[in-house]
């Protein structure tokens, strides 16, 4: 593992080629599980409209509860859940993808769509093994 400026300089990387090659991909960001906290995330590198959400416990919104169940969590239509936080008034559709440490969550990969039922099994695949590459920066 590389220190951590080197490490945010690629997860910004990855951020930037996913939003600029894949069009339904408005916001592309990582949240790091904190250090110094209990159970809590905090914004990483990220591309898109700056978000209000930069620190969020395990279990809320979309991006705590896949921090709590260690597992990807794919939402089509976000005015469907109950435990969401909005970053915009335009997302429609959500992936979540975790970054996972010999099996422990560290991280996570968060995505955010204008377009609703757009978020694929092929995305699905390809966030999954860039965040099992991912982990290795860690
Ligand atoms: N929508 C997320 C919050 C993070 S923003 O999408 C960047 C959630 O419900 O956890």
């Amino acid at each position: 593992s590389s220190d951590t400026s080197d490490r945010d300089e690629k997860l910004y990387q990855i951020c930037q080629l996913l939003e600029s090659e894949i069009a339904v991909f408005d916001w592309v960001g990582f949240y790091l599980v904190d250090p110094e906290a209990d159970r809590q995330l905090v914004l990483g590198p990220y591309v898109g409209e700056p978000t209000d959400h930069t620190r969020i416990p395990f279990g809320k919104g979309i991006c705590g509860q896949a921090a709590e169940t260690n597992e990807t969590f794919v939402v089509q239509d976000v005015n469907k859940e109950d435990n969401y936080l909005a970053c915009s008034i335009h997302v429609k559709a959500e992936i979540v993808v975790p970054v996972k440490k010999n099996g422990e969550f560290i991280a996570e990969l968060d995505i955010d769509s204008h377009t609703k039922d757009s978020m694929t099994s092929e995305h699905r695949r390809l966030l999954e093994s860039i965040c099992g590459q991912v982990s290795a920066l860690f």
